[in-house]
């Protein structure tokens, strides 16, 4: 059935000029872009997004990493999008993931690794209207 995600193109990807080359996959798997604006994340955004990950050690970092820059924030529609965009994106880390995914063709790292994207249905509503409140 049709489902919503939320992806967040990451500030690694505008430094890195990855912006196009990241939603012409999107767009090309034949998923809809319903909503996209470009956006700085606030702490409290960051706190907010990743409320599950506060309290991780990796959090400081990713924090700073996620309030670095611009990103891309989106909301793809399509058939079983939310586990089509995870595949698509392929496992956190980028040294892991596999060949022909987002993360495993361009990134090298665990935390600069391009994208998020909603893991459920429960996360992608929550997300989505942390992102995007006038879609929900
Ligand atoms: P994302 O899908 O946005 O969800 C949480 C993010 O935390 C993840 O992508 C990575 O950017 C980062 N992350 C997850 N695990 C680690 C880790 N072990 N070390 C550093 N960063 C991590």
């Amino acid at each position: 059935s049709v489902e919503r995600t939320l992806v967040l193109i990451k500030p690694d990807a505008l430094r890195r000029g990855l912006v196009g080359e990241i939603l012409g996959r999107f767009e090309r798997k034949g998923l809809t872009i319903d909503a996209m604006v470009l956006r700085t994340m606030d702490a409290a955004l960051a706190d907010r997004h990743y409320a599950d990950h506060v309290e991780k050690p990796f959090y400081p970092p990713l924090k700073d990493f996620m309030t670095s820059g611009p990103l891309v924030a989106l909301v793809l529609s399509g058939d079983s999008a939310i586990d089509v965009v995870r595949v698509l994106v392929g496992s956190t880390d980028g040294r892991k993931a596999a060949a022909g995914t987002i993360r495993g063709d361009l990134s090298l790292s665990n935390r600069e690794n391009l994208v998020h994207a909603s893991d459920s249905p429960e996360s992608s509503a929550r997300e989505i209207g942390l992102w995007f409140p006038e879609l929900v």
